[in-house]
């Protein structure tokens, strides 16, 4: 089993773990943290005293203990601490986005070819059989297909701290946040996946006194079909996402968190379509990215890393569609 190392301490982290040692995929043997009460809280809810603890990144980066890095930072971190990853030789499965800007993910895929090693985007949503499903049903309709529209917009538990003038990571330009970058990627995977890449990205979106999207709409223009694509942070929606093929509708419960799928069909009579969902939503991404490392799978790992770089140029049109500059952008 791969031995793991994580960055970041919050409750995806564990819920990381959670999934690869349910699935025994990793197992986990080293913790950073900026604290070292934090490093042992978190290897506690775990084999602990296998675990090993560090404050120094330096250290954790030359450490012999694992084999593979989990990087659950704040995005505007994923760069660098994946560079001295990749240079220090570790499999590298870093949290969407993975990077700020097109310009760093391309510099990222460059080193990792050079020392022979994976840098995964951890985009967990694609890899699920809920998702899958929905790859299947566009499959068996593709001729009809028609357009979507995909939503993801949550009141933040974090928008009330911002309002309150506390900063939080995700609410800043600092950290590369806003509701694009942090749940709109979930939507523009999900087009890239079904769709490929589209010819235009325009970005309408509200702009918090921070710099960063509250929240926002987005177009993907392609050949003969559009996708629009509300996102956001500061409001809750319960609009489903919908594919469209003329007269037939695949109805789907969220763009990011599949849990239900539905089909209309010409009569606009509604019908259940059965799909697997794990408990854990992150099982399916922890036995593939073990799996593709394992296996050295070189042809899935340029299809994961091809989508990458397609989300990643559609986030960066769509900022700078909306005018949205974070601090990595000036650093290159
Ligand atoms: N796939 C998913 O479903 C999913 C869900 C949520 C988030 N994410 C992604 O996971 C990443 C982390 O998101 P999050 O909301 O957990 O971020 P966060 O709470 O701001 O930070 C995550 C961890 O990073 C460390 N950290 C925080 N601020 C830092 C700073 N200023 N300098 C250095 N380290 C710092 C902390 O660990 P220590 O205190 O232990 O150092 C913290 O627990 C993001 O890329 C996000 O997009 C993915």
């Amino acid at each position: 089993m791969l031995k793991l190392g994580i960055i970041g301490t919050g409750w995806i982290s564990q819920q990381f773990v959670e999934a690869a040692e349910e699935t025994k995929s990793f197992k986990l043997t080293e913790v950073y943290s900026r604290t070292e009460a934090k490093a042992k809280t978190f290897a506690d809810k775990f084999s602990g005293d296998d675990v090993y603890l560090t404050t120094d990144l330096d250290k954790f980066f030359s450490s012999d203990k694992f084999d593979a890095v989990y990087i659950a930072s704040p995005n505007s971190l994923h760069y660098s601490q994946a560079k001295q990853a990749i240079e220090n030789g570790k499999q590298v499965i870093v949290e969407k986005p993975s990077t700020s800007n097109v310009h760093e993910l391309a510099t990222l895929q460059q080193i990792a070819k050079e020392k022979g090693v994976f840098l995964i985007e951890a985009a967990r949503h694609i890899h699920e059989p809920i998702f899958k499903k929905v790859q299947w049903y566009l499959e068996q309709n593709k001729a009809a297909l028609s357009g979507a529209t995909l939503s993801y917009m949550k009141y933040s538990s974090k928008y009330d701290a911002y309002l309150d003038a506390q900063n939080p990571n995700v609410f800043t330009t600092t950290f590369s946040g806003g509701a694009l970058y942090d749940l709109g990627v979930y939507c523009v995977y999900d087009a890239v996946v079904l769709f490929g890449e589209p010819n235009q990205v325009t970005y309408d979106a509200e702009i918090l006194s921070s710099g960063v999207d509250g929240s926002g709409s987005l177009t993907l223009k392609y050949d003969d079909f559009d996708v629009n694509i509300i996102v956001g942070k500061t409001k809750n929606s319960f609009m489903p996402s919908e594919i469209y093929f003329g007269k037939k509708t695949l109805l789907m419960d969220s763009a990011g968190d599949i849990t239900k799928l539905q089909q209309s069909d010409e009569k606009k009579r509604l019908s259940p379509i059965p799909a697997e969902k794990s408990d854990n939503p992150m099982d399916s991404e922890a036995v593939e990215f073990a799996r593709i490392i394992n296996e050295n799978d070189q042809e899935k790992y340029a299809q994961l890393s091809r989508y990458a770089r397609i989300v990643n140029r559609i986030l960066e049109h769509a900022r700078a569609s909306a005018g949205i500059v974070f601090e990595a952008d000036k650093e290159n």
